[in-house]
């Protein structure tokens, strides 16, 4: 709980100071309560809230000056060796490790929650056969709003319950689905002897006609990639999950708003923009032209995958995903893939180069997530949806904390800079 005695900051505007508490948290910066400003006559200014703290939360800690990722205390490389994904729900779910038994009830729980309402199919036939997968992640995740009136009281914690149970199972399901519609194949039906990540294998490449053998290698490698995208704080899609839970809005309709803001390039987009910008590189001797263009001001390219709002040392994520990257193009023999290679090479050289080492800019979790789903044979489309089907106990995880406690619907204010009132002027007079 944060420390909220003693501290105080004072603000000095126009002659009259303001007091301000100042709080702390378990670890991490102090933060100072601007909450009274607005009766002052002031509002804060923060674009892109880079200073701002939006709530109290339980869920996850970011140091990203020191490249630290705690989920409920545990640092991430620990539970990435050690844990396994429906684990790592179950701790952001709960605060604590289940014990042998409530981890056992909670894998069954997930796993016969993965089917989804057979007229849910229909939904999917709305699609053109080429949309994007993540445009119809937001809609049909949104659309099982429709088909789960039992439980949407969101003031009821069983109703919050079953509902984080029923997304966290049903995601890979929805995600294989978006997969086989645009392929033209049938959906496969979810395996329950499977393991999650498992499972989510079989359910893309399994046909009816054909079973679909998964390699330990690479069934682990997906269950790490999920692991490693559970949480990350406030960022811009949780936030938006929160903001749009803060009406009171149901928990799908929430997370589909999660899912929206997760497709931007900037944020969960960007695994796919990565493979997008290595087939536009195309070749290793174009490398060196794309870091010019990356550090012109005057171009809009970036080299996707690189930098992170939060973490100015390294991303702990990636680190771990970089091991992993290694075991999957080691087991699948793909060592040498051209595409890999320029991703090899244009990361060797952005490492060492002055732009990227002043700015502090190093590869991010997505930088190596999308060169393994590549290897492992996932479509470039379907990586965000990945990465949304990991975020989703992270998103419900921190809805479920704020609609639990005491919360406010979101309402930033503004820095008005348009016209000051004028009189309407008639059509004929203009
Ligand atoms: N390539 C080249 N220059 C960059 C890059 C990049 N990937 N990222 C940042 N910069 C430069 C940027 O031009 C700016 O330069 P200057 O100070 O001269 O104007 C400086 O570095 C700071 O960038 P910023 O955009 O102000 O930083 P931000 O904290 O607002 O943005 C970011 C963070 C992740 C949006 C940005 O680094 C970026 O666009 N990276 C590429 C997209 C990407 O990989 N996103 C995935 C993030 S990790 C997964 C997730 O959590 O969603």
């Amino acid at each position: 709980m944060a420390d909220k005695g003693g501290k105080a900051a004072q603000l000095t505007v126009d002659g009259k100071t303001i007091e301000l508490p100042v709080y702390s948290g378990t670890v991490g910066p102090d933060v100072i309560d601007v909450g009274k400003l607005t009766s002052e006559g002031y509002f804060t200014y923060d674009p892109g809230f880079v200073s701002t703290a939006s709530c109290d939360s339980l869920i996850t800690y970011i140091d990203g000056d020191e490249g630290v990722l705690l989920h409920r205390g545990y640092p991430i490389e620990q539970l990435a060796e050690h844990s396994d994904y429906l684990e790592l729900c179950y701790l952001l779910l709960n605060g604590e490790l289940p014990v042998k038994d409530e981890k056992a009830k909670f894998v069954d729980t997930i796993k016969h929650h993965t089917m989804v309402h057979e007229q849910l199919v229909h939904f999917f036939r709305g699609f053109r056969r080429d949309a994007h997968p993540m445009a119809i992640m937001c809609g049909v995740t949104g659309a099982l709003s429709a088909f789960y009136h039992d439980s949407l009281d969101i003031n009821n914690p069983d109703h919050r319950r079953i509902t984080a149970h029923r997304l966290i199972a049903k995601m890979p399901t929805l995600a294989a689905m978006s997969y086989k519609y645009a392929l033209g194949q049938p959906f496969i039906f979810p395996r329950n002897d499977l393991e999650y990540a498992e499972n989510f294998l079989h359910m893309m490449f399994a046909t009816p006609c054909d079973d679909y053998k998964v390699s330990p290698v690479i069934a682990k490698a997906m269950d790490r990639i999920f692991l490693l995208h559970a949480d990350h704080e406030q960022n811009a899609s949780t936030s938006t999950v929160r903001m749009a839970g803060s009406t009171g809005a149901n928990p799908f309709a929430c997370i589909a708003a999660g899912i929206a803001a997760l497709w931007g390039p900037a944020h969960g987009g960007a695994n796919e923009a990565v493979l997008n910008m290595l087939a536009e590189i195309g070749d290793e001797k174009n490398i060196d032209k794309y870091v010019k263009k990356a550090k012109d001001k005057d171009d809009p390219f970036r080299i996707m995958g690189f930098g992170h709002r939060v973490y100015k040392n390294y991303d702990p994520r990636a680190k771990v995903m970089q091991q992993t990257c290694h075991e999957v193009l080691n087991e699948l023999g793909a060592e040498d893939d051209p595409i890999l290679r320029m991703a090899q090479r244009l990361e060797k050289i952005a490492l060492e180069d002055d732009y990227f080492v002043e700015k502090k800019l190093y590869p991010n979790v997505d930088f190596y997530s999308g060169i393994i789903l590549k290897a492992i044979g996932i479509p470039t489309e379907m990586f965000t949806v990945i990465f949304a089907t990991g975020r989703t106990p992270g998103w419900i995880a921190q809805w479920n904390e704020m609609i639990s406690g005491p919360y406010k619907i979101g309402r930033p204010r503004q820095l008005y800079v348009g016209e000051a009132r004028r009189d309407y002027v008639p059509l004929k007079a203009r």
